[in-house]
């Protein structure tokens, strides 16, 4: 170590690793000391080597089964990485250690030399990490957690299938395989897995970050959940997810709601999850305390970096009401991420239907302007003009998923 940068990157990477310390698939730290020269870290001692070889060492292919093992333990340090705060941004099989040889040795994630801490509402901008690994909207230059995830899908589909999603001779060409091409699920021997196994990886490697699964939402996919190991841990993207919902128009929380009752067993077990999580009273209702006392219990001294907590300020308008379970349905689902599914067509249909019977009623522009909360800047005839049905006066089907989507002066003239 002899640049000031390089030094500051090891204390960064200490100050992480010390602030994350305490789950059970993350390298312990001991100390790190620093004399003129170097900075010394000491750190617990794995024996059973890198994922990596032990990849290679069975030919490069795990069963399903003991993919689950593997990828349970990635997701959990993953996910709890994420509620703190933290994006590892180096997610590899090098990256991963077993503490002994025995096949059923516990993993450990290591080398937070890449890692750094994101607030809620920050993107990330450097192109950092590994070729392989790496996703498309990190070469876009602006990321946050979802980055780990993608990496993590390249992981799964390795594990499964023994070669990688997307590779060339050059890094160029790894790049531009990342951006523009489909990984294969058709060779051999995807065919002769189980669907539920290929869903897993392709929702993980959705090239749209907004539409991937987040790492709590991957331990609750129909392929893992029901593995012994599993626990579901809190989402950082509920808390997301909330906020935008509490900020919502009326009339946006109605079209959400609609949309809520169209949710299936699958989709609904994650919300399921999450809500108890949040431990609501007796009468099935949570309140801004429950939310706040479920993430400071599970807050490290990395959350106060990554200030992931203010989020809580940002839900104050929660301060004087309970929320029910349905209602937490409409708020804490994402939009984007159920658009990735084949049947969203039949969701949005429904939702509107349902929307049709209970919530639509005629509209003029101005007022639908002002429920948007649009600035006067906004053209807002030309903009929301096929928003409403000239029939009648009401929402149009359009203007429904226009809504959902949620709107803001920025989005709308940058695509008008
Ligand atoms: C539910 O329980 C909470 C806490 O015990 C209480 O504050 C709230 O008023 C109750 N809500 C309803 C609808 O009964
Ligand atoms: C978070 O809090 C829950 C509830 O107390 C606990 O079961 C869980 O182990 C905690 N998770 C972490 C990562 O601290």
């Amino acid at each position: 170590m002899t640049t000031a940068i390089a030094i500051e990157d090891v204390r960064r990477e200490v100050k992480i690793l010390k602030g994350l310390a305490g789950h059970c698939n993350l390298i312990k730290i001991y100390d790190a000391y620093e004399d003129n020269d170097n900075v010394y870290i000491v750190m617990e001692l794995c024996r059973g080597g890198e994922l990596l070889d032990r990849i290679l060492s069975r030919g490069g292919k795990y069963t399903e089964d003991d993919a689950k093992v593997v990828l349970v333990q990635i997701l959990n340090v993953v996910s709890f990485c994420h509620l703190q705060g933290v994006v590892h941004r180096d997610l590899k099989p090098e990256n991963f250690l077993f503490t002994s040889k025995d096949e059923d040795s516990s993993l450990k994630a290591i080398d937070f030399g890449l890692s750094d801490f994101v607030k809620p509402d920050e993107k990330l901008n450097d192109i950092v990490g590994s070729a392989y690994y790496v996703a498309p909207e990190v070469l876009h230059r602006s990321y946050t957690t979802e980055a780990d995830v993608w990496s993590v899908g390249v992981i799964a589909y390795i594990l499964l299938c023994g070669s990688r999603p997307f590779w060339a001779r050059t890094e160029s060409g790894i790049f531009r395989a990342v951006l523009k091409a489909d990984p294969s699920f058709t060779e051999p021997p995807w065919p002769s897995l189980s669907s539920e196994a290929r869903d897993f990886v392709k929702r993980m490697l959705n090239k749209d970050p907004r539409k991937r699964i987040t790492a709590a939402q991957a331990l609750c996919h129909p392929w893992l959940r029901n593995h012994g190991e599993v626990t579901i841990p809190l989402d950082i993207l509920v808390f997301k997810l909330l906020k935008i919902y509490m900020r919502s128009s009326s009339l946006r929380k109605a079209a959400l709601r609609a949309l809520s009752k169209t949710l299936t067993v699958d989709e609904l077990f994650y919300l399921k999850e999450q809500f108890a999580l949040l431990q609501p009273s007796k009468n099935g209702t949570i309140s801004l305390e429950n939310i706040k006392e479920a993430l400071l219990k599970n807050a490290t001294d990395a959350m106060k970096e990554s200030r992931a907590h203010e989020i809580l300020t940002s839900l104050t308008a929660l301060q004087y009401r309970r929320m029910d379970f349905e209602e937490f349905c409409a708020a804490a689902l994402s939009v984007y991420q159920l658009e990735a599914l084949e049947r969203w067509d039949q969701h949005a249909r429904c939702a509107y239907e349902l929307f049709e019977k209970d919530g639509n009623r005629p509209i003029m522009i101005e007022e639908l302007a002002s429920e948007l909360g649009l600035g006067p800047n906004i053209p807002v005839h030309a903009v929301l003009h096929d928003w409403i049905r000239h029939t009648d006066g009401k929402l149009s089907f359009l203007g429904f998923v226009k809504l959902l989507h949620g709107v803001s002066s920025r989005t709308l003239i940058k695509t008008h």
